[in-house]
């Protein structure tokens, strides 16, 4: 998908609602895809709950802070929700993609409650020896070593750094080779593809059951389990974890993987691209506080806020009830029915954030964007997401600090769910 680049990310607020449908709104139109922002605003403005007839045959789509952090804890909403990109296809035919599902409904993401806590516990035992410190010269060397490779007087920031870099950093974690990225970055944009779009064809689903099971038989290999037990691995951790007792199956040890890497690899990769893309116009004096220790922090959290590339956080109702949004609006929530709770709408939220659209890099904290969720099913990676994007940054700004973005044909990714671009063209000097 190539256009030209549109005025960063900007939140016009200005349009009229006429300047979209809201009926034609999906995740894979160029023309939300390029720009959601102006769109985002408008909703929030005056349909901040909106049920779409055509999104998985009627979704509720909210875009108001308020309402997305209210019900992102709210328990009579359901994370089972692993089969929601099927809906459109009749049960009998379901069964093509029994195996493919069998891999998804085993994710931590996809419990509720006791089930839920017993699985995430069980799941930060297995990270604990992957402290920050340990992972700090590990990520920094595959940085390096990505960076050193690089014709400065011109390079794809995506090809040759954003998409590499996620993929070895989590192969890194798991203690599986770090030369299979290219491989990892296949497997999880078709998982991406299915989670983030709100259409998918039968010929989709077909490939996104091949590159589910090519990954696991990956993370299911006897080659994988002898490398990560040696390497002392999140893959070998999540094998030997005990808590309470209670032990991850085989099946489990794989779905568990998996969604770490799918979750960590396909949202990292384009919040690399959207950060260098924001930063593009700001005075070097400006970009110098991703390099100060001092101010490095306050500066990543509002790159996370403007930047962040999961565009939404999707539900289902648990049970029938109503829910008030918070414009008054009485919503009827069927059992199973889908919400999609948009965080990059909540996060340019002018109720909530001053000068909202702005990128503002010493915002004070703390920060209350939406980008990791909030809750019980906060995202597990948040800590390596910000490690990850300070040291690729600080690195990246440090060798050149006069890196540009020249202008380009933009590449997107053909799906809002993971918001961001394919490539993108720097300049790191003369
Ligand atoms: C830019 C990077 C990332 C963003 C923006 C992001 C965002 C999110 C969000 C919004 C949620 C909450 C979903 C919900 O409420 O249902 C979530 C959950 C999760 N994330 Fe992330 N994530 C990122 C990277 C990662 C990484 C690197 C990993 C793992 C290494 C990861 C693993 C997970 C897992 C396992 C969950 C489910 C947690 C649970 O249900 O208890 N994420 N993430």
């Amino acid at each position: 998908m190539s256009q030209h680049l549109p005025p960063h990310f900007s939140g016009v607020t200005s349009m009229s609602l006429d300047f979209v449908s809201v009926d034609d709104f999906s995740h894979n139109r160029f023309q939300y895809i390029e720009d959601p922002f102006p769109f985002y605003a408008q909703m929030r403005e005056h349909r901040p709950a909106h049920l779409s007839e055509s999104i998985f045959g009627g979704t509720w789509l909210m875009f108001r802070y308020a309402d997305c952090a209210g019900l992102m804890k709210d328990e009579r909403l359901s994370n089972a929700r692993s089969a929601v990109p099927l809906r459109f296809l009749p049960p009998e035919q379901r069964e093509e993609f029994a195996d493919m599902l069998d891999v998804y409904s085993r994710w931590l993401a996809f419990h509720d409650g006791a089930e839920h806590t017993r699985n995430r516990r069980q799941a930060n035992r297995s990270y604990v020896p992957f402290t920050d410190e340990y992972l700090e010269p590990r990520i920094q060397g595959l940085v390096d070593g990505l960076l050193d490779r690089v014709d400065p007087k011109g390079f794809d920031l995506i090809g040759e750094f954003a998409f590499p870099l996620p993929a070895m950093v989590i192969a890194d974690v798991l203690g599986v080779p770090v030369e299979r990225h290219a491989d990892l970055n296949r497997w999880t944009d078709d998982i991406a593809h299915l989670f983030g779009s709100t259409s998918v064809t039968v010929d989709h689903l077909r490939r996104t059951r091949e590159s589910t099971r090519q990954l696991a038989d990956f993370l299911a290999s006897e080659e994988n389990a002898r490398l990560s037990r040696a390497e002392g691995g999140l893959l070998h951790q999540l094998r030997e974890a005990r808590v309470r007792g209670h032990r991850f199956s085989e099946r489990d040890v794989v779905a568990q993987a998996a969604l770490l890497l799918f979750a960590g690899v396909a949202s990292i990769r384009y919040l690399i691209g959207n950060c260098v893309h924001a930063l593009a116009d700001v005075p070097v004096s400006e970009r110098n506080l991703l390099l100060r220790p001092e101010t490095v922090g306050p500066a990543v959290e509002e790159l996370l806020r403007l930047c962040t590339p999961v565009s939404f956080v999707g539900r289902i109702a648990g049970e029938a009830f109503e829910y008030t949004a918070s414009d008054g609006t009485v919503i009827p929530l069927a059992k199973g029915q889908p919400l999609l709770l948009y965080v990059a709408s909540a996060n340019r939220d002018p109720e909530v954030f001053d000068r909202p659209d702005e990128l503002v890099l010493d915002r004070p904290l703390p920060n209350r964007h939406l980008t990791f969720g909030i809750g019980r099913h906060l995202c597990f990676g948040d800590p390596l997401v910000r490690q990850t994007t300070r040291i690729a940054l600080s690195s990246l700004y440090r060798r050149w600090p006069e890196l540009r973005v020249p202008p380009q044909e933009a590449n997107w990714n053909n799906n809002l769910g993971f918001h961001g671009f394919t490539s993108l063209q720097v300049t790191g000097g003369d």
